[in-house]
């Protein structure tokens, strides 16, 4: 497994090295057979000369479930405690880091348009992983996620219809395209790609569950370097910068909701 990952980074460039071993295995295993192959050794050389199976294999191993309106206490508490801090900003940059298809990308930006500032916010929203940016950049959604979605953000704090902001077409459900105006959507790899701008918001949620210890420690130094002083990082409902190497730079906003703010 080490030598496999070793030759897809220095290959390709992707950092799995330092990702959980247990699903890592349990992942590998699954490409395997479907590769209809017997051994890593096998599955490493099929790799190395076919990109197609490379981009199916990232697919296996950036797990892309995520959801509008996600864990919706997270939004109701981002709208009470992190708004009222943007409104202090002339402009607002949010790095929504490990976006995935756009899902949490489109909440942030219908809850901002709501509070009245997404005009002056632009959103930066990465992923390691181009085919999920790809479905990203077309705001389009499966119609039978509208029930759960609509729950989602009424329990988020949502005021409007949330049929206001799609048409359903025979696709899916076509969400604005103005919602998009403000939102770049672009590859970037936590675990190799270096900072890019500095930011008053950094939402990276669900996406460290699955890195070791010393990669959790390497994103949390980029996401410091990141943060203007003050600014502030959203996390996942299982992650935490306790036991990181920045815990002490941060005061805690909100303990449930994983809300913290750079403080030093
Ligand atoms: C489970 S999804 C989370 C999506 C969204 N943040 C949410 O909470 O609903 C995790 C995402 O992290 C991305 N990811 C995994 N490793 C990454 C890396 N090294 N750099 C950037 N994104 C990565 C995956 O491609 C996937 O889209």
């Amino acid at each position: 497994m080490d030598l496999l990952l070793e030759a897809v980074y220095r290959h390709y460039g992707f950092d799995f090295r330092q990702y959980a071993r247990p699903s890592l295995r349990r992942r590998l295993t699954r490409r395997l057979s479907l590769e209809g192959l017997q051994t890593l050794s096998g599955l490493q050389e099929r790799l190395l000369h076919e990109p197609e199976c490379m981009e199916r294999l990232l697919l296996d191993l950036s797990i892309n479930v995520t959801a509008m309106f996600r864990d919706p206490s997270f939004f109701r508490v981002f709208r009470t405690k992190v708004v009222p801090l943007l409104r202090t900003y002339p402009f607002i940059r949010i790095w929504n880091a490990g976006c995935s298809t756009g899902e949490e990308t489109y909440s942030l930006a219908i809850l901002l348009r709501e509070e009245g500032l997404y005009d002056r916010t632009r959103i930066y929203a990465t992923d390691i992983n181009e085919a999920v940016l790809v479905q990203a950049r077309q705001a389009l959604f499966p119609l039978e996620k509208m029930k759960e979605y609509t729950e989602n953000y009424l329990a988020s704090g949502g005021s409007r219809a949330f049929s206001e902001y799609y048409v359903a077409a025979y696709e899916g459900a076509q969400f604005d395209r103005s919602l998009g105006d403000n939102i770049v959507f672009a590859r970037h790899n936590l675990a190799t790609d270096r900072s890019f701008n500095e930011f008053q918001v950094v939402v990276c949620r669900n996406v460290m569950i699955y890195f070791d210890m010393s990669l959790q420690n390497r994103v949390h130094d980029l996401f410091y370097e990141s943060l203007q002083r003050l600014g502030v990082l959203a996390l996942g409902p299982k992650e935490s910068i306790a036991f990181t190497s920045h815990a002490d730079h941060y005061d805690v906003l909100d303990p449930q909701n994983k809300l913290f703010r750079k403080a030093r």
